[in-house]
């Protein structure tokens, strides 16, 4: 599963036209995809004629409550497209999650249990750079930045390389950057100017793909459609599937293991072959334990072993079916697991995480 997110805290620069219409072109290459709205304004959502009146679950839902799954918030679009639909109350989020552990890494928890289902997921962000960004940062291998050809919006580009390298410090976390031109019209000198200012700057990161301006788009998307659903429209249409082949092509300059460990880091618990599997990232820690229910709470807890691989504190065991409390014991100090967003209040006032299988 490959996990891009489109971003720019700029707004109006083609990230839910870019995100849709991707979307839409990596299904015609037939490859399962997700588009995960995760803006408040809804329009990925409404883009597709999918509105929060007429469902139940959204991206709320699911970065706010522990049990709502991505299943649960499913909205099917056809055979290839699946969509987490987004609405305004999502705007609360940031201020609920305050304090609350595992806030950042929310999303990508969750879609990680996801990962067999999609070869592809989108998300679409908000043009702000808080929690939600910070979610769909974190839960991503690369991002795609559309930019207009605009001065303007080559200095905001600046800033946002310096956020995410904020952000790769801070988390040891790598995402890969595609600068995507939306919006162009190529035959300009002035687009050809910063065309050229573009490839000065990010040569490696800028995409050969740009995508052209073309009222069709603002049509599409009020008729709640991709631009694939739009008559007389095979250009731009093939912008998109030329734009799908070349993210296609570059597959092999990831380092999928890289994401991959990365996505496990961000997990609590996680489902084996062999059981559940429990890790921990403590770099400093002497010896690590596990306890809880299973063990009805002992003080010795079970050994966990360090993968030399990853440094990551581990034990595999079998559970049945359930939900079980348990912390860690690291260095003889208890703690709960910082991974796992889902934790309830033990009896002395302190937070025990919870493993619902
Ligand atoms: N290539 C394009 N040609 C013409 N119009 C475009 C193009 N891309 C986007 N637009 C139009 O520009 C407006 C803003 O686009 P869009 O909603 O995709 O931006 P956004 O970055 O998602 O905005 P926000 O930051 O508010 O989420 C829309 O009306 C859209 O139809
Ligand atoms: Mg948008």
């Amino acid at each position: 599963m490959r996990t891009i997110s489109v971003i720019n805290q700029k707004g109006g620069c083609g990230k839910t036209t870019v995100a849709i219409n991707l979307a839409a072109a990596l299904g015609k290459l037939n490859k399962k995809v997700l588009l995960v709205d995760l803006d408040p304004q809804s329009h990925a959502s409404l883009g597709l004629n999918v509105s929060f009146d007429e469902v139940e679950l959204t991206t709320y839902n699911l970065l706010r409550d522990p049990r709502t799954k991505i299943e649960d918030v499913i909205f099917r679009i056809d055979d290839s497209m699946d969509i987490l639909p987004s609405s305004p109350i999502l705007s609360a989020i940031e201020q609920e999650l305050a304090g609350k552990p595992a806030r950042e890494t929310r999303l990508g928890a969750k879609l990680i249990k996801a990962r067999d289902r999609y070869e592809y997921v989108i998300i679409d962000s908000p043009p702000n750079v808080g929690l939600l960004t910070f979610n769909a940062l974190i839960a991503a291998g690369e991002v795609i930045i559309p930019v207009e050809p605009s001065y303007f919006s080559l200095q905001g580009l600046h800033r946002l390389r310096e956020t995410l390298e904020l952000l790769e410090k801070e988390t040891k976390h790598k995402v890969k950057v595609h600068v995507l031109i939306n919006n162009i019209e190529k035959r300009t000198t002035f687009s050809r100017d910063i065309v050229a200012e573009l490839e000065r700057y990010y040569s490696a990161e800028l995409m050969d793909v740009t995508i052209s301006h073309s009222v069709k788009y603002k049509e599409a998307a009020l008729r709640g459609m991709p631009i694939f659903g739009m008559g007389r429209s095979d250009r731009l249409q093939r912008e998109f599937i030329s734009l799908a082949r070349e993210l296609e092509e570059k597959v092999s300059f990831l380092q999928m293991e890289d994401i991959e460990n990365w996505m496990i880091r961000l997990h609590g618990p996680r489902i084996v072959k062999e059981g559940v599997l429990f890790s921990l990232d403590a770099p400093n820690a002497e010896n690590v334990y596990l306890t809880g229910e299973f063990t009805n709470w002992s003080r010795e807890g079970i050994r966990m072993i360090r993968d030399e691989k990853d440094g990551l504190w581990k034990i595999t065991l079998h559970l049945d079916p359930g939900e079980y409390e348990y912390r860690f014991i690291v260095n003889g100090v208890w703690i709960n697991d910082p991974n796992n967003m889902d934790s309830v209040l033990n009896e002395f006032g302190q937070e025990n995480s919870l493993l619902i299988i």
